[in-house]
C-alpha cells in the first residue's frame, strides 16, 4: 500500500462541468430495433434512457469549460490537462491536445486509458502532479462508446452511451480542509478476454463474468482506500462508484456496508459512459449539494483491463457556492 510523504501538497476541486450529447435514446427506442424491452433493461440495468453523439473532443471542450468558468479561473493558469478516455477521436495525437488548444490552455495536455477506471486514475494522478509543484490541473472523463459499441448486439447497446464530465483541482493548504487521503489503483490484465474492443472493432462482453468480478474488484478497491484513508464505510457522506449497472452498486454498496441513499447514481438516464460516468455522477451530487466542506466522499471505478480505482477525499471548500465570503 503506498504512504503519503508528511509534507505532501493537497488539491481540492474548485470547480465541475458536465455534458451529455443532444441525442437521447430511450430503452423503447432500442426495443424497436432489437429483441429487448423497456421493463428488462430497467430490471436488469437500472437504465431508462441514453444519450449519444458527439466527439471526445468536443464533449470534452464543453465540461472542460465549464468546469473552469465554474472555477473562476483563467484557462492559461491551468498547468496540466489530464483526459480519461478509451475512445480518443485519434489514434494521433492524443484528444487533449486538440481539447488544450480549443479551451486556450497553456500547458501539458495528455490522455490516459485506464477504461471505466479512468477519471479516478486522472484524480490520483493530478493530486501527484500537485505533489510535486503544480497549482491548478484540469481532469476530463469522457467516452464516446456509440462509435464502438454494435448496434444490433443487445448484451452491449442496452448499457453503453456517451458523456462526459470534469473537474478543475487547485493546491491547497490545511486551512482550506480538502484532501485526499486514501487512493488504490488496480488492473488485472488476464481478465482481458472478458471485455475488450479491437481497434476498429465493436466492444465484446462476457457480462456474467464481468458482473461477478465487478462487485468483488470494486468492494476490495474501496476498502484498501478507506483503509488507507483510516475511516470505516458509516463515515462516508457519499460515495460515487461507477455507474455501469444498478444491481452492481446495490451489490458493491451491501458489501460495504454504504447505505444506497448515500451512493450518487445518474445511470438511470446517462447508462454506461465509462470515463464519464464517475464526473457525471459526481456533478449530478454536487449540483443536488449533497456534497459539503468536511465530508468523506468515496470514488469507486472497475472496467476492462479489468482495473479497478478509488479514492478517499475530504471534501474542501473549494467550490463557488462553498467559498468563503470574499474569496474567489
Ligand atoms: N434484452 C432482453 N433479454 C436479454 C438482453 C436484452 N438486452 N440481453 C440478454 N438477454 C437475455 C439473455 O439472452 C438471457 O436469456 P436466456 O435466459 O433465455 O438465455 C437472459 O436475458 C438473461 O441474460 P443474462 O446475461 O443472464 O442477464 P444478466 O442478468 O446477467 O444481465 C447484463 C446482463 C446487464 C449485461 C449484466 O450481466 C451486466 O450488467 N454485466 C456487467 C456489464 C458491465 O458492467 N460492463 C461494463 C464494464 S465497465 C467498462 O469498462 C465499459
Amino acid at each position: 500500500m503506498p504512504s503519503f510523504p508528511a509534507n505532501t501538497r493537497n488539491a481540492i476541486i474548485t470547480g465541475w462541468g458536465t455534458a451529455q450529447p443532444a441525442k437521447v435514446l430511450t430503452n423503447h427506442d432500442l426495443a424497436e430495433v432489437m429483441d429487448t424491452s423497456h421493463d428488462w433493461i430497467v430490471e436488469r440495468t437500472g437504465i431508462h434512457r441514453r444519450a449519444v453523439g458527439g466527439t471526445t473532443v468536443g464533449l470534452s471542450v464543453e465540461s472542460g469549460r465549464l468546469a473552469i468558468d465554474r472555477a473562476g479561473i483563467d484557462p492559461r493558469e491551468i498547468d496540466a490537462l489530464v483526459l480519461a478516455t478509451t475512445t480518443p477521436d485519434r489514434c494521433v495525437p492524443a484528444s487533449s491536445a486538440a481539447v488544450q488548444h480549443e479551451l486556450g490552455l497553456r500547458c501539458g495536455a495528455f490522455d490516459i486509458n485506464a477504461a471505466c477506471s479512468g477519471f479516478v486514475y486522472g484524480l490520483v494522478i493530478a493530486h501527484g502532479l500537485v505533489a510535486m509543484g503544480a497549482n491548478k490541473i484540469l481532469v476530463i472523463g469522457t467516452d464516446t462508446l456509440a462509435r464502438i459499441t454494435d448496434w444490433n448486439d443487445r448484451n452491449t447497446a442496452v448499457l453503453f452511451a456517451d458523456g462526459s464530465g470534469a473537474v478543475v483541482m487547485e493546491v491547497t493548504d490545511d486551512a482550506r480542509g480538502g484532501q485526499l487521503l486514501g487512493w488504490h489503483l488496480d488492473a488485472d490484465g488476464s481478465a482481458e478476454r472478458f471485455l475488450y474492443a479491437d481497434i476498429g472493432g465493436y466492444i465484446q462482453m462476457d457480462g456474467k463474468e464481468v458482473f461477478r468480478r465487478a462487485v468483488r474488484i470494486m468492494v476490495d478497491s474501496a476498502e484498501q482506500s478507506m483503509a488507507q484513508a483510516g475511516v470505516t464505510a458509516d463515515q462516508l457522506s457519499l460515495i460515487v462508484p461507477h455507474q455501469a449497472n444498478i444491481r452492481i452498486i446495490e451489490a458493491a454498496c451491501q458489501r460495504l456496508g454504504v447505505p444506497m441513499e448515500r451512493a450518487a447514481t445518474v445511470l438511470q438516464h446517462t447508462g454506461n459512459t465509462s470515463s464519464a460516468s464517475i464526473p457525471l455522477a459526481l456533478g449530478a451530487a454536487i449540483e443536488d449539494h449533497r456534497v459539503n466542506p468536511g465530508d468523506l466522499v468515496l470514488l469507486v471505478g472497475f472496467g476492462a483491463g479489468m482495473t479497478a480505482a478509488s479514492a478517499v477525499l475530504r471534501w474542501g471548500d473549494g467550490l463557488p457556492h462553498h467559498r468563503p465570503e470574499g474569496r474567489r
